[in-house]
């Protein structure tokens, strides 16, 4: 048995060709649908408390599709585990509130950098440790979502630990933000920062201080400049199209 913990595989599950790169999804339902739609030879590798992975093949190379979880803790201890399994790129597929009024809902954000404000990733490296996604990933990423006609945003993302506080919300639980909260969205429109997530941060920490290559799209589904709100009519054609383009990125890789 050579099972890695919380994947719930091993090597020995993925065959003589073993995937060397992987999509991650927070949500266990979109990694099912990237595999779903774009998989040739689908194997369900694990379904195991919420975080299911998925093998296949596109256009005859191997690929896996597996769950990260919500937030950095859940995701590093996924990608610690899939590294352990030979991954050398990770494709972060996520979802994102935008910060700046031109980043629409249904539009997709590509990182080239986080601005990391993530306790996981101050025990993987330093505060000030660069956050940077891989140039080449990122750049297949924007070429896929230009040859598909998407409207896309590259730039830098801000990756946060908590969906209402982290994000400058005071419509859930908590009205009473921290001071250094207060204000959160219009510092970081003034900043350039694009849109609030809360994986990416850690991920490229992660992929810097371990050797492997890591990128990130994010469907646009809230627009902080006009609501606290998700906008739940328009999230599935928002996350279709990030799936698009980070499964139409794999040949510019
Ligand atoms: N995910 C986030 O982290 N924030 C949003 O506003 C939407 C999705």
């Amino acid at each position: 048995m050579d099972k890695l913990y919380h994947l719930n595989f091993g090597k020995s599950d993925l065959g003589d060709n073993p995937p060397k790169i992987a999509f991650l999804s927070g949500d266990p339902a979109r990694a099912a649908q990237i595999a779903g739609t774009f998989f040739d030879k689908v194997t369900c590798l694990s379904e195991y408390r919420g975080l299911d992975s998925y093998m296949g093949k596109i256009g005859g190379v191997p690929i896996l599709s597996t769950t990260s979880g919500m937030g950095a803790p859940s995701l590093s201890i996924m990608v610690n585990e899939l590294i352990q399994l030979g991954v050398e790129t990770v494709i972060r597929v996520g979802t994102s509130g935008s910060i700046q009024p031109d980043v629409k809902v249904g539009d997709v954000v590509i990182t080239s950098g986080s601005l990391c404000v993530q306790g996981a990733a101050h025990d993987i490296a330093p505060r000030d440790y660069p956050a940077h996604a891989d140039p080449f990933v990122s750049v297949a990423l924007a070429n896929s979502a230009k040859e598909q006609g998407k409207n896309y945003h590259l730039g830098i993302t801000a990756s946060v630990d908590t969906f209402y506080e982290g994000q400058g919300r005071v419509s859930g639980a908590n009205p009473n933000l921290m001071r250094s909260h207060q204000g959160l969205v219009d510092e970081y429109q003034q900043l350039n920062v694009l849109n609030f997530e809360m994986e990416a941060g850690t991920l490229f920490k992660m992929a810097s201080v371990y050797g492997f290559k890591a990128g990130c799209v994010c469907a646009i589904i809230a627009e902080r400049v006009e609501s606290e709100n998700v906008v739940m009519e328009m999230k599935n054609a928002a996350v279709d199209s990030a799936i698009s383009v980070a499964v139409g990125a794999l040949k510019y890789l």
